[in-house]
C-alpha cells in the first residue's frame, strides 16, 4: 500500500514525497533516498538509539514541541505536517561544531563514534527544550534524555559530562534554531491541508 503525497520541513524547505509504501521508515528514506547518512542504523528495531532524529510539530496552542525519536521505527508518512531534523542540521555555515558536538569533543565523549550522531540528536533535543533562562537541566533530566541511547565503547560518564558542559554558555555561546520561521512553515502546511480537504458526498 502506498500513501498520498506527504509534506514535511527538512533542511530549510518543504519536502514533498509521493507514493511511498506506508511502512517505509524515516531511516530508510534518509539513508537510501536522500543519502543523508549521518543518521546511523544499529539494531533497526528501536533499541539502540543510533538512528535518533528529532521531530517538531505544532501543538494545540500553536507552540513548537520537539522530541527525539528512533528513525528506524518511525514510518515516513507520520512526518506529514511536521519538521524533521538530523545530525546534518547541526552543521554551521562556517563549519564550526554545534555546542552539543563541541562539548562531546571536549569531554572525550566519543570513541568509535557509531552511537555519536544519535547521542548528539538526543542531547540537541534537550538543549533546544531547555531555554537559556531555565538554567541547567537536572541530572535526572539528562539521564532521561539519554535513556534511549546505548554506547558500547566510550562509557556514559563523559557523555553525561558533555550534556552538562553544552549548557556552559560562557565557553560555548548558545546556538538556537529560528523557531518562528519553522513554526510559520508548519502553519502553512496545515493551512494547505485544510484547503485540500473535501468532505465525502452524503
Ligand atoms: S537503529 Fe537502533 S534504535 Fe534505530
Ligand atoms: S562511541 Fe562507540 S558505541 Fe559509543
Amino acid at each position: 500500500m502506498t500513501t498520498q503525497t506527504i509534506r514535511f520541513y527538512h533542511q530549510g524547505s518543504v519536502r514533498e514525497v509521493a507514493g511511498v509504501p506506508a511502512t517505509r521508515t524515516v531511516l530508510q528514506h534518509l539513508r537510501e533516498d536522500l543519502r543523508c547518512t549521518g543518521t546511523k542504523e544499529g539494531c533497526a528495531e528501536g533499541d539502540c538509539g543510533a538512528c535518533t532524529v528529532v521531530i517538531r510539530e505544532l501543538d494545540a496552542r500553536g507552540e513548537l514541541t520537539l522530541k527525539a525519536v528512533n528513525a528506524c521505527i518511525q514510518f515516513l508518512p507520520t512526518l506529514d505536517g511536521r519538521a524533521l531534523f538530523t545530525v546534518e542540521d547541526l552543521r554551521a555555515a562556517n563549519g564550526a561544531l554545534h555546542p552539543v558536538q563541541q562539548a562531546l569533543v571536549d569531554c572525550h565523549g566519543s570513541q568509535c563514534g557509531f552511537c555519536t550522531p544519535g547521542f548528539v540528536m538526543s542531547m540537541w533535543a534537550l538543549y533546544e527544550n531547555q531555554p537559556a533562562s531555565a538554567g541547567l537541566p537536572t541530572r535526572d533530566e539528562i539521564d532521561a534524555a539519554l535513556s534511549g541511547n546505548l554506547c558500547r565503547c566510550t562509557g556514559y560518564r563523559p557523555i553525561i559530562d558533555a550534556a552538562q558542559k553544552m549548557f556552559d554558555y560562557a565557553q560555548h555561546p548558545r546556538v538556537a534554531l529560528d523557531r518562528d520561521a519553522i513554526a510559520a512553515t508548519l502553519r502553512t502546511l496545515q493551512r494547505k491541508d485544510t484547503f485540500e480537504y473535501s468532505a465525502p458526498d452524503t
